[in-house]
């Protein structure tokens, strides 16, 4: 079986570090054409660069909605068409619920949940017209089962979870296939500040004992893209070494 993806179109945002990242490589190198998407164009620009002369650079932050709706603009017209947009882009501004500001909160949702409905809303036009479409979003377990300290992320992730399913029923009848990768802990950035310490309290509760790396992501999240994953929508799928069963 070998995934084939050229002719296809791809738009992955947060794509010039951790998951986005390998997720950008594994579609390009599947043959998509892919807008990698950061906050800083300049950075995306050589991410982009460095992952294919097939790939573009764009920079948007996602906590715009005026700012994604002219991305969305700006990739149809350099690609001519979005088919595959992956909802990666994330972050993270964990307290305890006590101490949680509304300021944190609205961060967090502002990226994580409404910044991936106003892509979603922008892209899936096109390709409601083309009558093909794969919308893949990156929710996390933490969505699904909750956490400690992160009353504003978990929320977000959930919401990503009930935003997918929404659009999975809406969007079905136009052959637009929407679903959910929930990550358990993957070797980025954003989990660099776990100590060894706590890696080893952390193995205790992992099956497979070892975080997981972005690989084993973007691998699942290439498959959903491709033409083998044509009846599977609005699903959860885990991806955590079997920490959440
Ligand atoms: P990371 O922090 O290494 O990368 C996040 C990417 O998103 C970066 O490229 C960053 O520039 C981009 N980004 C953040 N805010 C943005 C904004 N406002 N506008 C544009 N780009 C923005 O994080 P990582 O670990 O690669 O996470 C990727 C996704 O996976 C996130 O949605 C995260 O919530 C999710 N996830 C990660 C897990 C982990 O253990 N690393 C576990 C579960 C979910």
């Amino acid at each position: 079986m070998k995934i084939d993806l050229s002719g296809r179109t791809a738009l992955v945002t947060g794509s010039t570090r951790g998951i986005g990242r390998a997720i950008a490589e594994t579609l390009a190198g599947a043959g998509a054409r892919v807008a990698v998407v950061g906050r800083d164009q300049g950075r995306a620009q050589e991410a982009a660069a460095a992952i294919s002369s097939e790939a573009w650079g764009f920079g948007c932050d996602i906590a715009d909605p005026a700012a994604i709706t002219a991305l969305i603009d700006a990739v149809e017209k350099e690609f001519g068409a979005i088919d595959i947009l992956v909802n990666n882009a994330g972050i993270t501004r964990d307290n305890i619920l006590f101490r949680l500001k509304d300021d944190d909160w609205d961060a967090v949702l502002d990226a994580n949940l409404r910044g991936a409905f106003i892509a979603i809303r922008a892209a899936s036009r096109g390709m409601m017209k083309r009558r093909w479409g794969r919308i893949i979003n990156i929710a996390s377990i933490v969505g699904i089962v909750g956490n400690k300290g992160q009353a504003n992320y978990a929320a977000s992730k959930a919401g990503l979870i009930g935003l997918t399913k929404s659009v999975a029923k809406e969007l079905a009848s136009r052959n637009i296939l929407a679903n959910v990768v929930a990550p358990g802990f993957i070797e980025t950035d954003m989990t660099a500040a776990i100590t060894d310490e706590a890696k080893k309290t952390l193995f205790t509760q992992i099956p497979l004992e070892r975080l997981g790396t972005p690989n084993d992501i973007a691998g699942l999240v290439t498959f959903l893209a491709s033409d083998y994953a044509s009846y599977v929508t609005g699903q959860v799928f885990v991806v955590d070494g079997g920490m959440v069963m």
